[in-house]
């Protein structure tokens, strides 16, 4: 089982977007394994986009990101890095398919709504940079039996 960290970024917060973006992931089976919200230091922004430092969009992508709060979360599940990105959309959301969140609600690329870690590495890596051991939870879902 994979995991992987995803994030309603400040933009999806501002909209009460974040339940429903946490939904879709619920909804699709995935199981949540940590979540909360989080204001989002300049430190904490520059090592988390520290793969885009230099790059031209840097300053304003670290500016949006710490310019309110974001949901964080961990979910669970066969596959759900490469999932969880396929459900994000394209970067671009004008380019995202109409399906996806980003194809869905949003319009801007520097305002684009979610996160996704890209790989296995990176999930690893922003996982345990915005949650602490245990703020991970491990239970098993038992609903078999009273679900039909
Ligand atoms: P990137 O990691 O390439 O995209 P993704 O979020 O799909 O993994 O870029 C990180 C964020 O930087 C992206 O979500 C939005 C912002 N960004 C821009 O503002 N302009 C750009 O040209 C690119 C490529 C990204
Ligand atoms: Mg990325």
């Amino acid at each position: 089982m994979e995991r992987t960290y995803l994030m309603v970024k400040p933009d999806g917060v501002q909209r009460n977007l974040a339940g429903e973006i946490i939904s879709r992931f619920e909804k699709k089976g995935f199981k949540i394994v940590g979540l909360k919200m989080l204001r989002i230091s300049r430190e904490m922004a520059e090592k988390h986009y520290g793969e885009h430092a230099g790059k031209p969009f840097f300053e304003s992508l670290v500016g949006f990101i710490t310019s309110g709060p974001v949901v964080a979360f961990v979910i669970e599940g066969k596959d759900a890095v490469s999932a969880a990105r396929d459900m994000m959309g394209a970067t671009n959301p004008l380019k995202a398919a109409p399906g996806t969140i980003r194809g869905a609600y949003g319009i801007d690329i520097g305002r684009n709504i979610i996160h996704g870690s890209d790989s296995l590495e990176s999930a690893a890596r922003e996982i345990s940079l915005f949650f602490k051991e245990e703020e991970l939870v491990e239970y098993s879902r038992e609903v078999d039996g009273w679900i039909y």
